[in-house]
């Protein structure tokens, strides 16, 4: 674990990457590369993101150095991905020695990193087996593909039906994107995938009336998240997530669990789902997995991925020998009651910060969430000006996330320093009375 600094961090303090890639370093004889700026970006980059004014160049634990020298606490963590902060040493020992041996087998071949980082996944879940990818649209995917393979099957070409959920978000494929249930990402890309039932989340007597229909005989699949993150931070109940297990079984459908952003210790277990009373037939993971580097991974049992014969599914990357490299090492540093308790020891401290914060500002109606997994929904009086906070907070030295309009997100580095909390927890205080007057 990351120990806590004792240093302070200072806003803006100028870090050593104060010279970043504007003025970029070279190797004595290459040309040096050309500068570049957030500026660049509008210039070469297709503008389906709409990034921050400033370029981070470097990051160490859980502070990033911007190309002016920055710095930031980050309380982002890359969108719940760098659950061990930035650079940390195992994760970049495990990189620098792979580097050395071997970058890429393609599946035409097994290779070591895959098959250790398979086995601690399986030896650690319910699943029996796992198919590796690079991204978590991917891991859903596949997920969905499965779950129709296995029913077609099993049951024939007629149980096609999956039920998920609105507002949900599953990842931006075709399939995943109409699965997410938002009109705002699944618009003016069809003809979209059919054979959706959206239900609203929570909803137990909703998830009942989708499978009363047809009798329920044309499901294949349930997929839910066991908290809904990009949808505003909404927890899972576990009646509705007990509700989704029991109507699988009795109906001879699946269920998937996307555990892309709750999953690797986000919420103080390793998965989700391992404390919800709830084991899915079907998990999927990404994001903290590969701790930066990207990495997706389903995981199910040996009957269902036994529907995924040779040939029926795959990918060039998936199970490459860097991601599983990284993503081993950081499996090894999470699934650890240090790092796991540790997670509930940071909850602790920024629910109580955060509420300090409401008392003495009145900005959110409620704090909600898991582990290192915060979403902080903003009274009535400051509906729509989450993005406001978040501008706010990178001007005041700190990165944080939105989870829709409304709703200021928290999923920072697993090991974050406890002094890094309490001192990100100052800058969003002063970012709030700015953006919020
Ligand atoms: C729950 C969930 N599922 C799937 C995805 C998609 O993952 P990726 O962006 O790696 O494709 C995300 C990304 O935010 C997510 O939060």
């Amino acid at each position: 674990m990351t120990p806590p600094s004792d240093a302070a961090p200072q806003p803006f303090a100028t870090g050593s990457a104060a010279a970043g890639s504007a003025v970029a370093t070279s190797t004595p004889g290459a040309l040096a590369p050309a500068p570049v700026t957030r500026a660049t970006f509008d210039e070469v980059m297709v503008p389906c993101f709409a990034p921050a004014p400033f370029v981070p160049v470097r990051g160490e634990g859980s502070r990033v150095w911007d190309q002016e020298g920055r710095m930031y606490i980050d309380f982002a963590g890359g969108v719940a991905v760098t659950a061990l902060g930035h650079c940390h040493p195992a994760m970049v020992k495990a990189l620098n020695e792979q580097a050395g041996r071997i970058w890429h087998v393609s599946n035409w071949y097994t290779n070591e990193p895959a098959l250790r980082l398979a086995r601690r996944l399986t030896d650690a879940t319910f699943a029996e087996r796992v198919f590796f990818c690079n991204s978590g649209a991917e891991a859903n995917e596949a997920a969905l593909k499965l779950a129709r393979r296995y029913a077609h099957d099993h049951y024939g070409p007629d149980r096609v039906r999956v039920i998920s959920t609105l507002n949900a978000f599953h990842g931006r494929t075709l399939f995943t994107v109409t699965a997410g249930g938002q009109a705002k990402y699944a618009a003016g890309f069809g003809p979209n995938p059919t054979g959706f039932t959206h239900i609203r989340y929570n909803d137990v007597a909703g998830l009942e009336a989708a499978f009363a229909e047809e009798g329920g005989s044309d499901i294949c699949a349930v997929i839910l998240e066991p908290m809904q993150g990009e949808g505003g931070m909404i927890p899972g109940s576990k009646e509705f997530l007990q509700a989704a297990r029991r109507l699988c079984d009795a109906h001879g459908a699946l269920l998937i669990l996307d555990e892309i952003q709750s999953g690797m210790g986000r919420t103080g277990a390793l998965f989700s789902y391992m404390q919800k009373g709830v084991t899915p037939d079907i998990l999927t993971a990404a994001k903290g997995l590969g701790g930066g580097f990207p990495i997706g991974a389903m995981l199910t049992t040996a009957r269902i991925a036994s529907a995924f014969s040779v040939g029926v599914h795959g990918t060039t990357y998936g199970g490459n020998p860097l991601a599983c490299a990284v993503a081993g090492a950081v499996f090894d540093v999470i699934n650890t009651n240090e790092v796991l308790d540790g997670v509930k020891a940071r909850h602790s401290l920024f629910m109580e910060g955060l509420k300090a914060i409401n008392a003495r500002r009145r900005v959110f109606c409620e704090l909600r969430g898991e582990g290192v997994w915060i979403g902080c929904e903003l009274d009535a009086r400051w509906k729509g000006k989450a993005m406001d906070v978040m501008t706010a907070a990178s001007a005041c030295g700190l990165l944080v996330l939105v989870a829709g309009p409304d709703v200021v997100r928290i999923a920072p580095s697993l090991v974050i320093g406890l002094d890094e909390i309490l001192e990100g927890l100052t800058r969003l205080e002063t970012a709030l009375g700015r953006a919020l007057s």
